[in-house]
């Protein structure tokens, strides 16, 4: 029983949004909330996006930062929360969508100025894939911004959400009052002066109490009273089992900078959001109440020490319970392994634990066995899915730069490959390798990373790619005249997959409108 018990209590999510809307300032502001931070400015995991795309210090310096943010423990009230971090940059996407694969629920925060933008877009689509629950936080009402109905319009129509408001804005910039929380049925005030939260919630059942007059005035009153009026006309009312099921989502009004609605947000987010969910596995469904542990790595993290070429790997605990010095079989290779220094990352803060339970997120120190998307189990031979690669933006040769250094690196090209920097291709008709990334960003790093790590050298060379397509037909002589035809594009991926690289949309749309028995699928999972 004490082990269901623990499961209930995790709650493990991320936040996810355009780079800007907040989700730093967001983080630290629940981390200070949960007591897990003494003071703000303790969270700097995204500020990569602020550094040149040349500053290889730079991003040298946050990825070893970043370990330490990458996932953020804490306890509020009886629940354990685990924050898992989502790089903000876009080039650096890929990793956000494999850490989603890791998160119960989510949190969306969104500028109330810019409303809904390009990477919130992505990032929720991905969400949407797997129906995972969203809660919608609209920051920065301290500055003007768009209406609040006309946002929300906004919001369900660009992201495809069905939304339910649990707080509402009594006006906003100059004017902001402070939030009606239609949750807890009270009223915070804000202050623009001191920028703070004034007001420890002033309790409203009534919308009609006289109350609301004598808090923020006559003419305040009456637009919050219609606008409440409006909500409930046109917004479903808040039901549990929807949001669970992704199918509908709660919005929360606030401006984390100025502590204001983040309370009320991370107190209706503990109370509802999803404990540790049942994960599919090729061979069956696994529950995390099933008494033999299991889990699956979704992030490796490299170069914490670039003397020693070690590595975290990230792991969500499915199911069981998780104990140090415990015998685990890594299924892909089905070798067994213990790991005697397993940490856990509580306050930003990295500890060795002796055991996890389903939800939590453990660091198991690797030396470049573990892949992105590998199982350990206790006994069964597992194989967890949903880490599909995603076709990349960007294509390009990889070349030796220097002759005496082969192995170095293609030791080098594979490690960063499993690490999920970028994915590698590899032609049919020659061997020739081939590197494909989310953004341009990534040949750089590589670069550099190539060179610092493992003593390599790389240069490109532009390979004319418009999309990966991972293959599937169940039609071999069409698929050998597919194959003949397009022959100088056809790859395979790491893991043997066959890839074609269309070279334009053109040539992919001819490929979908001859091969009819052939399916192209921009996504390795299908
Ligand atoms: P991100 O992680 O989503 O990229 O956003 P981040 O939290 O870094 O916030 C982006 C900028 O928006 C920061 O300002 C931050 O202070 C500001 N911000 C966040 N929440 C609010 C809010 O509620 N109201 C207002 N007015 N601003 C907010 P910056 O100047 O870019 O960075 P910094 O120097 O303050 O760190």
């Amino acid at each position: 029983m004490a082990f269901e018990k623990e499961i209930g209590k995790r709650r493990t999510f991320g936040i996810i949004s355009h780079p800007d809307a907040g989700k730093t300032t967001l983080t630290e502001k629940l981390l200070l909330f949960g007591g897990a931070i003494q003071e703000a400015g303790a969270v700097k995991s995204n500020k990569v996006k602020k550094a040149a795309t040349s500053d290889f210090m730079e991003i040298e310096k946050q990825r070893g930062i970043s370990v330490a943010t990458s996932v953020m423990g804490f306890y509020y009230k009886d629940k354990k929360i685990n924050i898992l971090d989502t790089p903000g940059h876009q080039d650096f996407a890929e990793d956000t969508y494999r850490t989603l694969t890791a998160c119960d629920s989510v949190i969306v925060v969104i500028d109330v100025a810019k409303g809904v933008e390009a990477q919130t877009e992505k990032l929720v689509k991905v969400c949407r894939m797997r129906d995972t629950p969203i809660i919608v936080f609209i920051n920065k009402l301290d500055r003007e911004g768009k209406d609040g109905f006309d946002l929300i319009d906004e919001v369900e129509q660009k992201l495809g959400l069905t939304l339910c408001p649990l707080s509402w804005p009594v006006g906003m910039g100059q004017r902001f009052q402070g939030v009606y929380n239609m949750w807890e049925k009270n009223l915070h005030l804000y202050s623009s002066d001191n920028k703070q939260r004034i007001s420890e919630g002033t309790s409203i059942e009534d919308i009609n109490d006289p109350l609301l007059e004598q808090s923020v005035g006559d003419e305040a009153a009456l637009e919050l009273r219609n606008d409440l009026e409006l909500l409930e006309a046109v917004y479903p009312k808040f039901d549990h089992e929807a949001y669970l099921k992704g199918a509908q989502c709660p919005v929360f009004f606030g401006s984390a900078l100025n502590n204001f609605g983040v309370q009320e947000l991370l107190d209706c987010f503990q109370e509802i959001a999803p404990e540790p969910q049942a994960k599919e596995a090729e061979e069956r469904v696994v529950a995390p109440n099933e008494n033999q542990f299991s889990g699956f790595v979704f992030k490796i993290h490299a170069n914490i020490d670039p003397n020693h070429r070690n590595r975290i790997a990230f792991l969500k605990v499915v199911s069981g319970k998780f104990e140090r010095n415990k015998t685990y079989i890594h299924t892909r290779t089905s070798k067994t392994f213990r790991v005697s220094a397993p940490t856990a990352f509580m306050a930003s803060k990295k500890s060795t634990i002796d055991e996890a339970f389903p939800g939590d997120i453990i660091g198991i120190p690797d030396n470049g066995s573990f892949r992105i998307g590998d199982t350990v189990s206790e006994k069964e031979s597992l194989h967890y899915m949903g880490i599909p690669s995603f076709s990349p933006e960007h294509f390009r040769f990889i070349n030796n730069a220097d002759p005496l250094k082969a192995k170095q690196l293609n030791k080098g090209v594979d490690q960063l490959m499993d690490e999920g920097v970028a994915q590698l291709f590899t032609l049919k008709q020659n061997n020739r390798k081939i590197i494909g990334t989310v953004g341009a960003l990534q040949y750089e790093v590589i670069q550099y990373r190539l060179e610092h790590e493992y003593n390599a050298k790389c240069t490109y060379e532009n390979f004319p790619a418009f999309k990966a397509c991972w293959i599937e037909s169940h039609d071999d002589a069409q698929l050998q005249e597919f194959s003949t035809l397009k022959q100088r594009y056809l790859a395979e991926d790491k893991f043997g997959r066959l890839v074609f690289l269309a070279d334009s949309q053109f040539s992919l749309q001819m490929a979908q409108d001859k091969f009819d028995k052939i399916t192209f699928h921009l996504k390795s999972e299908f």
